[in-house]
């Protein structure tokens, strides 16, 4: 009997593309693992506001170049993540020489410096950019997240920075990326404000479903209503941080050192309904992307219970696939 391993990403190749988030570290002890198993890889964090533009006039690129050339060498794609955030931002950004509120010119000069040299310097290397994250406000009755950035720039602020990311590299395809993304409320405003913005005639070419779900939701169906409304703005669609956490609401602050039997079932079933939507919208969805790489590590780890982990990936914490791998395995 073979005990050979299909590649994940290889299965899915009439599909879209399989990712995972990686940082610096992983590509030295899993290089080989990531590379049998995704060809598209993000950086969790190595390309953030705060990683590689620390000081005004100070990049630092060591980190999100190792990943760039690991996947390069490798014909693995990357997704660059992020350009516009509210979080992982320096507070230099948004203040002004005596330490005062920027002003729209400063602000805008600085996101355009920023755009240029990050989305410049790996120009033909990234195919997709998250160049907005999170500008949408969970609360049902605003709409826009109030941040620093749509205080200091004004309502139009997405407009110039998807502008000046596709100015930079006009082959880039150019997503904006939210969570609670399926949630019927949210969703409308993300569907609103990437309308408004094609209306605008902003470069938006995607919508990037962060898919940080768990093992009891969101639904296939409202998943599915998600993928439709935003796949009827004729955007391209990508899952841009897939994570099945084994805990849902009720059990947020459950402690465990391994997950239940029913636990494991649930996410096997959900996994395999998940995939089994995402093939019937492959023609929308081109990319999927694990927020990690397995079991060993997710940013999940410790949160909210400090010292618990989480299991929301296919593969163990051995690296080995689950029963979630076996449901998902591509049937191209
Ligand atoms: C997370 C990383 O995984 C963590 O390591 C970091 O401490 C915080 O950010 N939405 C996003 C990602 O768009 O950038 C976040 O990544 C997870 C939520």
């Amino acid at each position: 009997m073979s005990t050979e391993i299909p590649s994940l990403s290889a299965s899915y190749a009439n599909s879209f593309k399989i990712g995972a988030a990686v940082h610096t570290r992983m590509l030295k002890t899993e290089g080989e693992f990531i590379a049998k198993h995704y060809n598209s890889v993000t950086a969790e964090n190595q390309m953030k506001f705060e990683e590689v533009h620390p000081r005004e006039h100070e990049y630092t690129f060591e980190a999100a170049d190792e990943i760039v050339d690991f996947a390069v060498a490798r014909a693995i794609g990357v997704r660059g993540h992020t350009l516009v955030w509210h979080n992982q931002t320096p507070a230099w950004v948004f203040e002004d020489a005596s330490g005062g509120p920027a002003s729209r010119e400063l602000m805008l000069s600085r996101l355009k410096q920023h755009i240029d040299t990050v989305v410049g310097r790996y120009k033909g290397q990234i195919y997709a950019w998250d160049v907005v994250n999170e500008a949408i406000e969970d609360k049902t009755d605003l709409i826009m997240r109030d941040t620093k950035w749509l205080q200091l720039l004004g309502e139009d602020y997405l407009v110039q920075a998807f502008n000046m990311a596709h100015e930079a590299d006009p082959d880039a395809l150019l997503f904006y990326n939210d969570y609670n993304e399926t949630d019927p409320v949210k969703r409308e405003k993300i569907y609103n404000l990437v309308r408004s913005l094609l209306d605008q005639g902003a470069p938006v070419h995607g919508i990037g479903m962060q898919g940080h779900w768990n093992i009891h939701g969101p639904s296939i169906e409202e998943i599915r209503q998600a993928i439709e409304r935003y796949a009827s703005l004729d955007v391209q669609l990508h899952v841009t941080e897939l994570d099945l956490s084994v805990f849902g609401h009720e059990e947020r602050r459950t402690d465990l050192t391994e997950p239940t039997a029913k636990m494991a079932e649930l996410q096997q079933k959900r996994y395999e309904d998940i995939f089994a939507l995402f093939r019937e919208y492959q023609s929308h969805i081109t990319s999927v992307t694990f927020w990690g790489v397995a079991d060993n590590y997710t940013w999940l780890d410790n949160f909210p219970v400090r010292g618990r982990k989480n299991w929301p990936f296919v593969f163990d914490t051995q690296l080995h696939p689950k029963d979630s791998f076996w449901r998902i395995i591509g049937r191209d």
